[in-house]
Parts: C-alpha cells; structure tokens; sequence
C-alpha cells in the first residue's frame, strides 16, 4: 500500500510483514543502543489536529529511533487558529521537504483526503471515529506476543464502540486475522452496521468475558458523546464496568487491554488496569516497535 491510511485498506500479508519488520525493531530498541540509521535521509512531519499523548510520542520516538528528521505540529499553537485551512497548513510544511505525514485530525476521511491532494506519504493516526490503524496494528501484535498468535483467539470489544476508531480498526485487523471477535456494551453505544462486519452483539458483559480469552476495553468517549447516547456513568460502570470481582468469578484468565487514556473506575477499576492479567503498558511499549515497521516499510518506496 502507498500509505497507512486504513486497516480497511490492507491484506493478511501486509500484516505479517509490519509484524515480522517490528520483531526486528522491537530487538533493536531492547538494544544498548537504540538507534538504527536507516532514515538518516528522511524527514517526517507528525500534524496533531486533535489531542494525544501516547500515540504523538510513540510515532516521535520511533521516528528518532530510525534516525528520521522529525517536526511536530500541534493545531492549538498553530496558524490553523488564524483560519489557515488543512491544505494550505501542509502544503507549507511539505515545501520544508517532507517526506512523510503522520496525521490525527477529528474529521473522519481526512487522511485519504490529504493523500489525494499532497505529495507524501501519509500515516493516519487517528481521523474522527473512523480508523485509528496504528492501535490495530500494535493491538494485535500484543495479543500475538502474549498468546502466540491471534488466529482463533476469541476477543471482546468492550465500551463504547459508536463513538471509537480504535474499535473499527481493531475489528478489521482481527477478521483480517481470523479472530473471532464480539463487541459488548450499551446498544445506545453500538452502532447498526456492526453485525455487517462479522460480529456479534453481547450486552451481558458476564457472557462476553466468559467467552473470551481477550477482553480490549475501551474509553468512553465523552467528548464525542451526544447526551441521548449514554447511560450515566454511574449506570454505564455498574452493567459495563470491568473490576476485579467479576474477573475471579470467570472460573479463568482472560488477558486485559486497553488502547488508553483510561477512565479509571469508569470502564475498568484500578486493580485490574494494573494487574498481571493487564497488558496495557505492553501495548504501549509495542507501539514503537509497530511504528518504527509502518513507517521503515512506507519509507522504502520513497524514491532517493
Ligand atoms: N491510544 C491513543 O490513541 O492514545 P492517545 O490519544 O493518547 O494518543
């Protein structure tokens, strides 16, 4: 594929390779020295037209590791606040020579928009609630480094799926693996197309978690949140909300994920983000890995 734009837009084959390529990267950041020189000759934009934390610091960090140039542009201390629209802002800073644009905007489809209008390679890192391909792709590398493959592991989505990208790319990663995959929650908070992708509906948490060997729970998204969509929190943490009681009462270990930021004793209490089931942090250790093999991989089709 000439960008990352969409899980939707990738083969099996084009996994197995991202994950083979971040087997490799994930020995060299373990390294004394964690740096590979193989995009000394790269330059790389990362635009944040919508908050992040983990997922700007994960492609920064595994840019640098590749020995990319690198610039970071967030729309709040940005020119986009005088009126400068999303063309013109990269426009301006592709003349810097860009090579490559990692993008998060809050408008779904406004990486492919981007990848038809500008000459770089673009990386979506998260567009509206649309796609989120880079969570997918470290997602299913955590599950395959924690039980050995994800091909006919049974995983649930837990939360608030109308409103998460994280959600529909991780559907279309898993299937694309041939994972079973439900998803659970409000009906309020899932959307009608769901069971047009291969997955069932469970509203009974207790029934998803003793079917799973994966549960992948999800924030839920207030900012995004129309008031008509959502029990109070109150209601939502008592029928949805993961704590350790429920987990014991299982009868077995179910492996905890979360892509974060976590609302802590909303969707998932304290004890069991941290427990030894929770491989939350792994996930996010993984995404540098998983990035460093997205953007190697882009990279190696720029002409130089
Ligand atoms: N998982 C994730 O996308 O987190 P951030 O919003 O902090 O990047």
């Amino acid at each position: 594929v000439e960008h990352l734009l969409g899980i939707k837009y990738l083969k099996p084959n084009d996994i197995d390779v991202i994950f083979k390529t971040a087997d490799h990267f994930k020995e060299v950041i373990n390294r004394p020295i964690k740096k590979v020189p193989s995009l000394r000759d790269i330059t790389i934009a990362n635009l944040f037209f919508e908050n992040s934390t983990r997922t700007k610091l994960s492609f920064e960090l595994a840019e640098k590791r590749l020995s990319a140039d690198v610039i970071n542009f967030s729309a709040g201390q940005s020119s986009v606040k005088k009126g400068e629209t999303l063309i013109d802002t990269v426009n301006n800073i592709l003349s810097m020579k860009v090579d490559i644009v990692v993008m998060r905007h809050g408008n779904v489809g406004a990486g492919v928009f981007l990848s038809k209008h500008v000459n770089a390679k673009i990386i979506n890192a998260g567009d509206g609630t649309h796609e989120h391909p880079t969570q997918a792709l470290l997602d299913s590398y955590s599950i395959r480094e924690k039980l050995g493959t994800v091909k006919g592991k049974k995983i649930v989505i837990v939360g608030d799926i109308l409103h998460s990208r994280v959600a529909l790319s991780n559907i279309f990663a898993l299937k694309l693996q041939g994972a079973e995959v439900k998803v659970c929650g409000p009906t309020t908070l899932i959307p009608k197309y769901i069971s047009s992708l291969g997955v069932e509906v469970v509203t009974n948490l207790k029934k998803a978690l003793e079917w799973c060997d994966v549960a992948n729970v999800l924030r839920v998204q207030h900012e995004r949140m129309d008031i008509k969509y959502f029990p109070s929190t109150r209601e939502y943490t008592q029928l949805f909300g993961i704590n350790q009681e429920i987990l014991d009462n299982l009868g077995k270990k179910i492996v905890i994920m979360h892509p974060g930021p976590i609302n802590r004793g909303v969707e998932i209490t304290s004890d069991v983000a941290d427990s030894s089931e929770s491989i939350i942090l792994n996930q996010v250790e993984n995404g540098v890995a998983v990035r460093m093999a997205v953007i190697y991989l882009l990279a190696q089709q720029i002409k130089r």
